[in-house]
Parts: C-alpha cells; structure tokens; sequence
C-alpha cells in the first residue's frame, strides 16, 4: 500500500517550484495478479470519476517505472481509495504518479532509489512543486541544476522549505473543477522586467514569512504577478471570498496549484472565522464550498505492507 499526501503547489509567487503536502491523502495499493487483464477498484468520493483502465494516470506511471528498468509490467489489481478531490488544486495527479511509481519500486524490490523516482515524477508531471512535496512530505523548494558542461545531465535541486508552526492552512474546496492544462493555457509566454523582480522579491519575503510566522511577511510575500492575476478569471467568487478570508483574519490567500481550491494562511485563533468567512462568500455567490482546516504532512508518501 502506498499512501500519498496531497498538496498545495506554488502558494503565490512561488508558481512551478514551491509547493507544501497537507494532511488529504490517496491510497494506492497494487498486488500482483495471476494473469489476465488489469483490474482497478477505485473508492471514495468522487471514484466513478477516475479512469478504471489501462489510462488510468497511476497505471500509466506504473508502467512508465517498468519501462525505466527494462523490464515487463506485470498484472496487476489495482485499489485506489481517494481522499485528495480530483482537478480541484490539492495534487490529485501528483499523488497518482507518486503512487503508481512507488508501488512499482516495492514490487520489482526496490531498484530505483527516491532521488531516482522523485527525478521520474517530476519528468512525468512537467513541473516539481506538486510531485516534490507529494514524496518527501513538508513544504519544498525545487531548483533546477543548469549543466556547466555538456557533458552533464540538468537535474533538480530540493531544499526543505521550514514552516512556523503558528500558520495554519485554511483550504476552501469549491464544487467545479479546473483542468491544469486549462488554467496553464490563460498564461502569458512572456513576462516584464518588473513583474520577473516581483515575484523574485515576493517569493524571498514569503519564505521567511513562513519560516518565522511574521505576518507582515506572509501578507506582502503570498503577492503573485505570474500566474494568479490571469488565473482568477476562471474562478467564479475569488475576489470575494478572498475579501472574506482577509477581513476575518487571514494573512493571505491564493490559488492552490492550478486552482479553483483557494488556500488562506492564517493564526491559529483565527482560523476557524476564515473558515467560515471563505464558505459564506461561495455560497452567496451561487457556489458550494467545502472549508476545511489542515496541517503540513511532514512524511510524505509512505510505502506499507
Ligand atoms: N504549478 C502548477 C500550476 C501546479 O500552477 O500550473 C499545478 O499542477
């Protein structure tokens, strides 16, 4: 069994790097068959959503792993129990190649270290803030290494990025979903000088917001001008529940991942009014929301049994 936390990609201005795993989590289990077709039992929420064959996103990566060491996929029973909503920004897809990676390590005994399968998701996904956080558990940071010659590979650099214990993530949950490749294809190719300097600036502040808990930090560093000023067109209610988070007392709020969740930082003391503020302003807009708050899952994906 594997079992991979969620997660929320980019927290601002940290869009395609930074990403943090939440306390959601999927569960994979894959157990060898005695031949014969693939078999896949999806439970929970939502299961009559998700791809019960051979395109199924945590297969696919299953069979990417036995590609990667050469040898033949084996039949397989496949058991998914969701607990991560499916394209709603919390890392579904993410835990999916984690998952299907990972059992495919446990069951050929081990061959790929975690450097190696991190690697492999990140090529699998496109970009590391989800699948990042999703293995290694916490709130990471990932750099890509540029070769100095060309003779070496480009590879990814991880720093663990600290999280003060006082921000508490408030996470609001709407009833639509919103493709990734949806909310990836309303952004520009190009961007200014000014706007590259901000969020270069941004991000900096919003990482020592989050490791010191200095709320003046997190308000100003959770400002993005990359992703977010084009993304909230596509989600309906954003300025006013964003309004509502900030009066009850959050820090900040921003997209989570690709959207439409939206994600405040908050005090402890002052997280249950968010929650309440967030889900109000949806419904008054027509638009049923889930609040809920969470905790930073600090272990990542972990494989069992
Ligand atoms: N960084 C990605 C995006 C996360 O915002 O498009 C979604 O998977």
């Amino acid at each position: 069994m594997v079992k991979v936390p969620g997660t929320t990609a980019n927290i601002g201005p940290g869009f395609d790097c930074l990403g943090a795993a939440l306390s959601v989590y999927n569960r994979f289990r894959f157990s060898l068959a005695e031949s014969g077709k693939l078999q896949v039992k999806v439970t929970g929420a939502e299961a009559d959503r998700v791809k019960a064959d051979e395109s199924n996103l945590a297969y696919q990566a299953f069979v990417k792993f036995y590609e990667k060491i050469g040898q033949n996929v084996p039949d397989v029973v496949m058991e998914i129990s969701l607990g991560v909503p499916l394209a709603r920004g919390l890392g579904s897809s993410a835990t999916a190649i984690v998952g299907g990676l990972l059992a495919g390590n446990a069951l050929a005994g081990g061959p790929l270290s975690q450097a190696e399968v991190m690697e492999l998701a990140i090529a699998l996904e496109g970009h590391p803030d989800n699948v990042v956080p999703a293995l290694l558990g916490g709130c990471r940071l990932s750099a890509s290494v540029e070769p100095q010659t060309n003779k070496e590979k480009s590879s990814w650099q991880i720093c663990d990025i600290p999280w003060h214990q006082d921000i508490i993530p408030v996470i609001a949950i709407p009833d639509f979903e919103l493709s990734t490749a949806e909310a990836r294809k309303v952004l520009p190719q190009e961007y200014s000088r000014a706007d590259a300097i901000f969020n270069g600036a941004h991000l900096g502040m919003l990482l020592r917001g989050l490791a010191t808990g200095n709320g003046d930090w997190l308000r100003v560093g959770m400002s993005d001008r990359i992703h977010q000023p084009y993304r909230k067109a596509l989600i309906p209610g954003y300025d006013a529940v964003q309004t509502a988070a900030l009066d009850a007392g959050a820090w900040g709020m921003v997209i989570s991942g690709a959207g439409p969740t939206l994600l405040a930082l908050v005090a402890a003391k002052q997280a249950p009014d968010v929650t309440i503020a967030m889900a109000t302003a949806w419904q008054q807009q027509g638009i049923t929301a889930r609040t809920a708050t969470v905790t930073l899952d600090s272990q990542g994906a972990v494989v069992s049994e």
